[in-house]
Parts: structure tokens; sequence; C-alpha cells
């Protein structure tokens, strides 16, 4: 039985060049990669992939996501329309991990015009290493974030 953890990758045409190197990146961890696309540079509309993403993570299918897009903006936009999904747009490998430790995101996003491959890896890397602090107040919050993610 594959017992691998199942990653779920997208992008738009503006993150396509380094959706392959990071999914490579990912499967090099040692995890399963799931790629719903887009497959080439032609242009195309971000939330196609950030709902196909999102949607892999809420059936259970895939752990987390990681979406990118040009800014990794619109991507952690719509990602976050979707109820249990909690996506976070990073630049810096700080904020990655404490995204896991704080706010139990299951989605990271960033952007291929911001970042280079070699910061985009070690995003990839913080917010994969790093697992959800389930205690205290970080529970508290997020389980605020739900409260209004059900009253809305
Ligand atoms: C595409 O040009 C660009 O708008 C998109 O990739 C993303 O950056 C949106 O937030």
């Amino acid at each position: 039985m594959n017992t691998k953890k199942k990653i779920a990758i997208g992008c738009d045409h503006a993150g396509f060049g380094i959706k392959s190197p990071i999914a490579q990146h990912i499967i090099d961890k040692g995890y399963e990669v799931i790629d719903v696309g887009t497959y080439s540079s032609d242009s195309c509309h971000y939330p196609t992939y950030a709902q196909a993403v999102c949607e892999k993570i809420l059936s259970g299918e895939c752990e987390r996501g990681i979406l990118i897009c040009g800014t990794g903006i619109g991507m952690s936009i719509a990602a976050n329309k979707h109820k249990g999904i909690r996506a976070a747009c990073c630049s810096d490998t700080f904020s990655a991990r404490l995204t896991r430790e704080h706010n139990d995101a299951n989605v990271l996003c960033f952007g291929e015009r911001v970042v280079g491959i070699g910061l985009a890896t070690d995003l990839v890397d913080a917010f994969l290493d790093a697992e959800y602090l389930n205690e205290g107040n970080h529970v508290v919050r997020v389980s605020m974030i739900k409260d209004i993610e059900n009253k809305n």
C-alpha cells in the first residue's frame, strides 16, 4: 500500500516556470505529488487551479497544497474562499513556517514573479517541515476563524 503523504500542486501560466522543479523537490522529500495543472505556459485563469488544489485537500486525498501564480495573491484569495482552507501567501521562510505552527495553514501560495526557484524551494521546506502547534491560544484562534467561516 502507498503510504506516502500527498501534496497537491497547481499553478497558472505565470507560475508554470517553477511548478515542475518545485514538484520534483517535494517528491525528493518523500511525498507523492498530485499535479492539477496548468500544464503549459498558455494564458489561463488562476481560480481554476486554486479550486482544483483545494478540492484535493477537502476530499482528504491530499494533506496540503502548493499554489503558484505571478504574485501568489490571486491564488490565496481564491483558495481562501473554500471552507476549511487556510491559505497563506508567503515570500519569507519565517512566515511559511509560522503559518503552519500558528494558523494551521493547509495551502502555501507564492509568486514566481516575486520569488526565484531558490527561495521558493526554501518556502516549501519551511511549510512542509513545520507542524501546527495544536494547543493553547493557537487552537482558540483557529477555532475563531472557523466560526467566522461558518457564519458568513
Ligand atoms: C497573471 O497575469 C497574474 O495576474 C496572476 O498570475 C496572479 O499574479 C494573480 O494574482
